[in-house]
């Protein structure tokens, strides 16, 4: 959950290292700092809060040097103040850390070192690793000796970074499981280590991943990768085509407006060279789905976590329908411990933006070791999941920074259909006709969402309606059930206000209850084969006193004579509704949290990737 940036060259490190935690401060926002090695030491600057507090402190209290390693911090172990930010000095200062993950066992190491002397200065759980990697310098290590050393007694999942003031022409960086990415990024005479792609790619394309249990040794010439273990490996350097600028909020005021905004490029690159038109086919080269694999499937698991799990849901409805093949859908950490049926005939499909998700990765590992096909459908470019999968589908939406996730609910949708398309196919479940009209679907998509877009000033309005509301109900049904719970996720999230999705059918069997006057009850009911009900959960909740926001078809007179206020949507086909139905419902929740004067983008609480349990 915390963002890691360094680099060593020639130029000045803090800049480098301060400019790129700028572009990981959505991983985590509670503290941060940064260690230099400034003449021959080390110096550090740490402070509770947000990044501009470590900002102004490094202007007060300046520090150069050409090596740097700095941390953005999300709390695990201790409150977020000054003393638990990283990066974190051992007891002689001659050797810094930082850290993304948990030391399960850190109790335990904490007594030992303790017992042999080492006084500790926070209540993080990193700051055993330093204690070790110094403990083992004692004893005439090197120091990436000593880091090996310290690391193998670590249990749980690491992203770790090392600088020492005695070998100072190298940053050790090292990976353990799946605590989120380390990724080193080539340059010419420099180089640049992150947990993230944004940090760094304005600086270079060029990167190479570490996986699991695999640590680099980076010089200004270089990086040289071994395991833990010491078994030198080759790697491969990738060149990644993410536009550098798409990670900067240009001429919005957050990231989230900005990524809503995005959408109409993200599906338009979503369908492109992956649809041919003419013959009616889709083209998922990456899944690695054949016909032999595809008849084989008896059943396939959807794994993931918040809005990916609801991208899930559409996607359970659109492959039952059109590939006939059952779907369950499990969120990451419930499948994980309920020791799932799973043989060699099911396919575990994993969605993930972030590709980092613990939860989704533990989930993944789960049905690898229980012998299934393993997919996913993934944003970030070399994440972990993209790595475990036998075959993926990469999502085309470029970086999302946005905390409160959008574009990459919207692209895994479409993705979604036209697997099911694929696999129906492959499996000689769908007519050529079929065929040829959904994907000939698929070309109305982008015009569709510029369409709901263009309604953002009306969708305003009805924020201001709501802008006091202390709870709301949101409801859905079908294909556009999870639509509901992720317009409900999306309110509470960044606005604050307690908000609950509901399958509407569900209503009458309790939360009927809730209805009054004061609960604005948001109710998705566009022209799709669910609409008949949806009217009439309009008419019941109205009938109770409800105020009725309803996402409806335009043109629908219906229900703008039935509800409070109307969102429009254009006609969309119905498989493909769920992409228009949340857009307005995106944008109600921004506008809502703007006018409440909320961190938008940093949300309290919460952080782009999970990558702890
Ligand atoms: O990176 P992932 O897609 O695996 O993340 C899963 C969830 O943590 C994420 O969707 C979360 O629910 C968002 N904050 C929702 O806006």
């Amino acid at each position: 959950m915390c963002g890691i940036v360094g680099y060593i060259g020639e130029k000045d490190a803090t800049p480098i290292v301060l400019n790129g935690l700028k572009k990981l401060e959505y991983r985590g926002y509670d503290s941060a700092g940064l260690a230099v090695l400034e003449n021959g030491h080390i110096e550090v600057r740490r402070d509770a809060g947000k990044l501009e507090r470590l900002a102004a402190l490094v202007q007060e209290s300046p520090l150069h040097g050409q090596v740097g390693i700095g941390h953005t911090r999300w709390a695990t172990h201790g409150e977020p103040n000054a003393g638990n930010a990283h990066p974190h000095l051992g007891m002689t200062g001659d050797v810094v850390i930082v850290h993304n993950g948990i030391v399960e066992n850190y109790l335990e190491l904490k007594e030992e070192l303790k017992e042999k002397g080492a006084v500790f200065t926070s209540e993080t759980d990193t700051e055993v690793i330093v204690h070790l990697i110094e403990r083992s310098l004692m004893t005439g290590k090197t120091l990436e000796e000593a880091i090996r050393c310290a690391l193998l007694r670590l249990r749980g999942a690491h992203g770790i970074v090392v600088l020492s003031k005695d070998e100072p022409d190298k940053i050790i960086a090292a990976r353990i499981g799946n605590a989120g990415g380390v990724v080193i990024g080539m340059g010419d005479g420099e180089m640049y280590i992150a947990s993230d792609l944004p940090a760094i790619l304005e600086h270079t394309r060029k990167m190479v991943f570490l996986e699991s249990r695999q640590m680099a040794v980076v010089t200004r010439a270089g990086a040289r990768i071994s395991t833990l273990e010491g078994e030198p490996i080759p790697y491969e350097v990738q060149t990644i085509s993410w536009d550098p600028v798409s990670a900067e909020k240009g001429e919005y005021r957050h990231f989230m407006r900005k990524e809503i905004h995005e959408q109409v490029r993200s599906l338009t690159d979503t369908i492109a060279g992956r649809v041919d038109f003419d013959h009616g086919r889709i083209n998922l080269p990456k899944l690695n789905l054949t016909p032999a694999l595809a008849q084989r499937i008896e059943r396939i698991y959807i794994i993931a976590c918040g809005t990916a799990a609801y991208a899930g849901m559409v996607g359970k409805v659109l492959i039952e329908r059109i590939a006939r093949v059952p779907v369950e859908v499990d969120i990451g950490s419930e499948f994980r411990y309920r020791d799932p049926i799973i043989n060699e005939n099911t396919a575990v499909l994993a969605i993930s933006q972030s590709g980092e998700t613990a939860d989704t990765l533990a989930a993944m590992e789960e049905a690898r070791e229980k012998g299934a096909v393993l997919w996913a459908i993934v944003n970030a470019i070399g994440s972990q999941a993209m790595r475990l999968a036998d075959g993926f589908i990469s999502m085309q939406v470029g970086p999302e920074i946005g905390v409160a996730s959008t574009k990459a609910y919207t692209a895994p949708l479409v993705d979604l259909y036209m697997l099911a398309i694929h696999l129906a196919e492959q499996r000689g479940e769908i007519n050529e006709w079929e065929r040829k009209g959904l994907v000939s679907d698929l070309r109305l998509v982008p015009d569709l969402a510029g369409r709901c877009l263009d309604r953002e000033g009306e969708v305003e309005i009805v924020a201001q309606a709501l802008v006091e509301a202390r709870s709301a109900l949101y409801l859905g049904r079908g294909v556009n059930m999870p639509t509901a719970y992720e317009g409900a996720l999306k309110l509470k999230e960044i606005s604050y206000i307690h908000a609950e999705g509901y399958p509407a059918g569900e209503m009458k069997h309790g939360p009927i209850a809730l209805i009054d006057g004061d609960i604005p009850v948001v109710v998705i009911a566009p022209q799709d084969p669910w609409y008949e009900k949806m009217f009439s959960q309009i008419e019941q909740a109205k009938a109770r006193g409800g105020q009725v926001i309803a996402v409806a078809t335009e043109g629908d007179k219906r229900i703008s004579a039935a509800a409070d206020h109307v969102l429009w949507v254009p006609e969309t086909p119905w498989m493909l509704s769920p992409v228009t139905t949340v857009i307005p419902l995106q944008m109600l929740a921004y506008h809502i949290a703007a006018l409440r004067g909320l961190d938008i983008d940093q949300p309290r609480n919460l952080a782009k990737s999970v990558t702890v349990e």
